[in-house]
């Protein structure tokens, strides 16, 4: 299993949302967080104003899944949430060991 970090611009997670549910992911963490990338004390534009301090807010997504559809899932973060201005955001991908299914006792791959 990996699992994908993204923080994208806050305006974009239900687009980002329905494009991941539509390739079968079918959990995720959202988080609202606030951060920085290159421009860090510069300005950055978020909600047609520059924002003049040095964190910007963002939502960060958390989504495990099998090995397999991890490429997928990248692909489909980076077009959906993709503006083309600074600040559209970036996404890691980490090794996860394990998962288990509260309810029914699954584990990994049948877990998630
Ligand atoms: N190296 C990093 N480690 C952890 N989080 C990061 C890192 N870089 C960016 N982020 C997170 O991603 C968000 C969006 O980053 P951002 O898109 O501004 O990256 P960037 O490298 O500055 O790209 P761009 O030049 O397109 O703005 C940041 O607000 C921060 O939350
Ligand atoms: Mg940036």
């Amino acid at each position: 299993m990996k699992l994908i970090i993204a923080a994208i611009k806050p305006f974009k997670l239900e687009e980002v949302r329905e494009a991941l549910t539509a390739i079968g992911v079918r959990g995720m963490m959202v988080t609202e967080i606030k951060g920085f990338g290159s421009q860090s004390g510069h300005t950055e534009i978020y909600r047609g104003a520059e924002y003049a301090v040095n964190f910007v807010p963002k939502v960060k997504l958390e989504i495990v899944v099998p090995a397999g559809m991890a490429d997928q899932v990248v692909e489909t973060i980076a077009t959906t949430a993709k503006t083309d201005k600074i600040g559209d955001g970036k996404i890691f991908v980490l090794d996860v060991d394990s998962a288990v299914r509260v309810r029914t006792g699954e584990t990994n791959d049948d877990a998630i």
